[in-house]
């Protein structure tokens, strides 16, 4: 684009030229107020228009909301204080960090996101570490009876081996303020639901349609909170609580339907069946002690004949019906992770008392097969070939196999190793979190019950990335068994030290950038932007070349739509510029936050080239950061091939 659009200064008049004339100046401070994001808004749009974005820094520290609101420097003090008295998910129900550090958010705020404590001085902060066990003041034990591939571990297998319960029973949980916080909240959720009803088999557009993926989910959400509580509190009240959801999803009951034949767990949408099977895997090992030998038979049949078999039809036949293992097509995106790891974890639970093969036939196949596909949904600049909201299911599915994989037999059988980008899905999952919510674009997906971010502890551990799981643990939707088994407590530092203001995605496929003032403050200017090739995101993405959304002051100024009714007619059938898909308004160039021309959607073939700067600052380990003056970053794009030469 060639208009130009100069960025305003703190002091003058850029608001001739915003959208709304400035209200009139009473007195200085008001006018700061309510000129602020008017002002932002004027800087970031002569980005989108001009190719430039104003400086962020504050040379003028009265424009730096951190500053002004009458935060001072007392660094560590104030934030032990602050942690003292009220915390971001109660972590901070104590002073200090399991390592006697002080970095802890402090709240939460009104979207879930930490809030951090202020200050400059950097006393206490050190950058993102694993503290040698001999100086950690919690750690996890060795393993004293490591599995191999050629002798898989006892139960409990999946996730969660015997010696991380015992060391987390005898002590560990005391020792770690998250640890004890995810503790408490996990097992206060499984009384919390103890008395809900049994989940009804509830068909969303019919089992062709959403099919029956949010019992599925609840299913698998509920027996794994259940199991947990059980397990660290020996209370049979939850084990028995998983035995009427399970004996329930088994569908034998005719009091209580659940679905028709051994089709009821749905391979017709075969998340469905992946979730279940999920569900019943997790209940079978992590309670495999509680079950006599007939209950233990009776779960292996559901497992077997709902679930396993058609994964065996799917992956072992290749059945083309099951379009999500592939074939001539990648399936690079969340059904391959889901549907491979739910049968993955199955299989898993039940080798070794499984009598008919299919649990090692169909674990051998879904491991190539989530290799060629599942893995390869992370882009090479870590960016998801989905969406930023699909990502959360894809890399929760594939959390879950590389993990029972690599607690089962040792190994993930070459899973990670398939694709090296996984290391920076984490970096794109920082970068897309914007300071209210995700860079949203396409679609969002259903409800995510289990499906959380803290893969992202995972990856810690798998890519010695402390700062992932220092990142996460902060977050609201850590509070899950996942991150008992994930999470190292020897991990230590501020996730924030060193990391870059800006990140730039520059793969084709789905180019995009992010753009932000600071990591810890979230009323400070977040925005993003991109221009990605239109086809190729498993049908969830939308016609959006140079869609962009800007958060400041703690609002979403400029945001997406989401998803449209999924539905509706041909909502998925297809990403050709005659698609039906695209005359959804929320899936329409019209729907975005781009030009428009002549009302006409973009060219779905459309490869434009952008490019990217920025002056590259660099967040420090103190909680307050102020970018210097002069910080600044850009994202153009020359859009014309979008729009067929009109
Ligand atoms: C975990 O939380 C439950 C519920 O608050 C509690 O009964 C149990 O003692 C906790 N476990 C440990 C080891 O602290
Ligand atoms: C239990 O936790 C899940 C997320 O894991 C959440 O969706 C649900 O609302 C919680 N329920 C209660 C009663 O706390
Ligand atoms: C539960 O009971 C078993 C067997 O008695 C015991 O070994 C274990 O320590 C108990 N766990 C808890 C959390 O009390
Ligand atoms: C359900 O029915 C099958 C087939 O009769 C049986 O083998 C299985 O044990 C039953 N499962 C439960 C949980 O009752
Ligand atoms: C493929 O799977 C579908 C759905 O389960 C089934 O109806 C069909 O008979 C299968 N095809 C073959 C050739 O087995
Ligand atoms: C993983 O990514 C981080 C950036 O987050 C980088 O510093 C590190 O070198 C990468 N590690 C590997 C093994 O590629
Ligand atoms: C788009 O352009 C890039 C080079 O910028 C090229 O690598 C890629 O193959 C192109 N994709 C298509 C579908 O033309």
């Amino acid at each position: 684009m060639q208009h130009t659009h100069t960025a305003a200064s703190p002091d003058n008049q850029g608001f001739s030229e915003a959208p709304y004339a400035a209200p009139p100046k009473k007195k200085r401070n008001k006018w700061l107020w309510i000129g602020l994001p008017l002002l932002l808004l004027a800087i970031i749009l002569g980005a989108v228009l001009g190719g430039v974005l104003g400086s962020r820094g504050g040379s003028n520290n009265s424009s730096d909301p951190a500053t002004s609101s009458g935060s001072s420097n007392s660094g560590a003090t104030s934030a032990k204080k602050a942690a003292a008295t009220s915390v971001a998910g109660g972590v901070g129900s104590t002073a200090t960090g399991a390592n006697g550090q002080v970095y802890l958010a402090v709240s939460t705020d009104s979207y879930f996101l930490p809030v951090y404590a202020t200050g400059t001085a950097t006393s206490g902060y050190i950058a993102p570490t694993t503290k040698p066990t001999a100086s950690a003041a919690a750690a996890w034990p060795a393993d004293p009876s490591p599995p191999s591939t050629s002798s898989i571990r006892d139960h409990p297998r999946l996730i969660a081996p015997k010696y991380k319960w015992d060391a987390l029973n005898s002590g560990l949980i005391a020792k770690d303020p998250y640890l004890t916080y995810w503790n408490s909240t996990i097992v206060a959720n499984a009384s919390d639901t103890l008395n809900d009803p049994l989940v009804p088999y509830t068909e969303d557009g019919g089992l062709s349609g959403s099919g029956v993926l949010d019992p599925a989910r609840e299913i698998k959400m509920k027996v794994k909170n259940w199991a947990y509580a059980y397990r660290v509190t020996n209370d049979t009240k939850y084990a028995t609580r998983v035995k009427a959801e399970l004996w329930s999803a088994a569908g034998n009951d005719s009091e209580n339907p659940f679905g028709t034949d051994n089709s009821r767990w749905n391979p017709a949408h075969f998340l469905d069946l992946a979730e279940f099977s999920s569900a019943f895997a997790i209940g079978y090992d992590w309670l495999y002690d509680f079950w006599t030998e007939d209950e233990r038979t009776a779960l292996r049949w559901s497992i077997v004949n709902l679930g396993l078999e058609y994964g065996y039809d799917a992956l072992v036949n290749k059945n083309s019906t099951f379009w999500w293992t592939g074939g001539s097509s990648e399936i690079n995106g969340n059904w391959n992770c889901v549907c491979n790891g739910g049968l993955i974890m199955a299989s898993l639970a039940i080798l070794g008392d499984d009598t008919t093969g299919r649990a090692q036939a169909v674990l051998d196949a879904a491991v190539p097969n989530a290799k060629a596909n599942c893995m390869q949904a992370v882009h090479p600049d870590g960016t998801w070939a989905e969406t930023a909201n699909y990502w959360y299911f894809g890399t929760t599915g594939a959390a879950e196999m590389i993990s029972a994989l690599r607690t089962a037999y040792g190994s993930d059988q070459g899973l990670i190793d398939s694709n090296p980008a996984w290391n920076l899905t984490s970096v794109y999952h920082m970068h897309v979190q914007g300071m209210t919510s995700l860079f949203n674009y396409g679609d969002h997906g259903p409800n995510k019950y289990s499906a959380t971010a803290n893969s992202l502890i995972l990856w810690a551990d798998v890519f010695d990335e402390p700062r992932y799981a220092l990142y996460q643990r902060d977050h609201y939707d850590s509070s899950e068994p996942w991150s008992m088994f994930w999470y190292d407590p020897s991990y230590d530092g501020a996730w924030w030290d060193g990391m870059p203001l800006d990140g730039d995605f520059s793969n084709w496929n789905d180019e995009w950038a992010a753009m932000r003032s600071s990591w810890t403050d979230n009323n400070g200017v977040y925005a993003a932007m991109k221009s990605g090739y239109l086809q190729g995101h498993q049908t969830h993405g939308d016609l959006d070349i140079g869609d962009f959304v800007i958060d400041a002051l703690g609002q979403r100024w400029a945001g997406e739509l989401g998803s449209g009714q999924y539905l509706a007619t041909d909502y998925f059938a297809s990403e050709a510029q005659d698609a039906i898909r695209w005359h959804y308004y929320r899936k329409a160039t019209e729907g975005q936050n781009t030009i428009l021309l002549n009302k006409l959607n973009q060219n779905v073939g459309a490869n434009v080239t952008s490019n990217f700067g920025t002056t590259g600052d660099i967040q420090g380990a103190a909680p307050s950061y102020t970018a210097p003056s002069g910080s600044s970053a850009f994202f153009t794009t020359d859009m014309t091939n979008a729009y067929n030469g009109t």
